[in-house]
């Protein structure tokens, strides 16, 4: 299939755990390959599990983690794709770092603004409870800081909201941007 052509773009996810980033960069990614777009979804968990396998939770192995992802996202963009990263990013620095990285004409900063108390009843991994517990150290919100953006280019709430509309802001703020031409 004919590919429709794009400059590469990356749209950074952050938020705290549970707050929806990979669901809503799942979808994201869908949506813009129906468009006709290379589009590819860079999540932290599963980059975790995999290239950042010898990084923790310390401020230094957060900082080396998000360099990494930042760096292969900055690949794809340059080779065109449409490139979504689903990543706490829980520092104002982590995420104006990616954006040098990536170039700042080609970064798009969308925060998924869940309150924590909805992402600690959410708790779909069971982290939140091990947190409290002791269990975890340095776990984003509890014991570690995250500093939710001042100015982030698209702000994403969550609650009471379903994934498509979510999807649809970000779509609309990019068409709006003109860094895709059409829905
Ligand atoms: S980041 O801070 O370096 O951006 P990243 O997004 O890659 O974090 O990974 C976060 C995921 O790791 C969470 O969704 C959760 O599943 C898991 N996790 C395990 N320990 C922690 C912790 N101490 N703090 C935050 N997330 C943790």
């Amino acid at each position: 299939m004919e590919q429709k052509k794009s400059g590469g773009i990356v749209i950074w996810l952050t938020g705290v755990s549970g707050a929806g980033k990979s669901t809503i960069a799942h979808a994201l990614v869908a949506r813009i390959q129906r468009i006709g777009l290379q589009s590819l979804l860079l999540d932290g968990d599963v980059l975790r599990a995999g290239l950042n396998s010898d990084l923790g939770f310390s401020e230094a192995d957060r900082t080396e983690n998000l360099r990494r992802v930042a760096h292969v996202a900055s690949l794809f963009c340059q080779a065109g794709f449409v490139t979504v990263t689903a990543t706490i990013s829980p520092a104002a620095e982590h995420r104006e770092r990616a954006r040098q990285i990536t170039g700042d004409s080609s970064f798009v900063e969308v925060f998924v603004d869940t309150p924590l108390e909805v992402c600690e009843m959410r708790d779909p991994k069971g982290l939140y409870k091990r947190a409290r517990r002791g269990d975890i150290q340095h776990f984003t919100g509890i014991s570690a800081p995250y500093e939710p953006p001042l100015t982030p280019d698209v702000v994403v709430r969550t609650q009471g909201v379903g994934i498509n509309q979510c999807v649809d802001e970000i779509v609309d703020y990019l068409v709006r941007t003109h860094r895709i031409e059409h829905k």
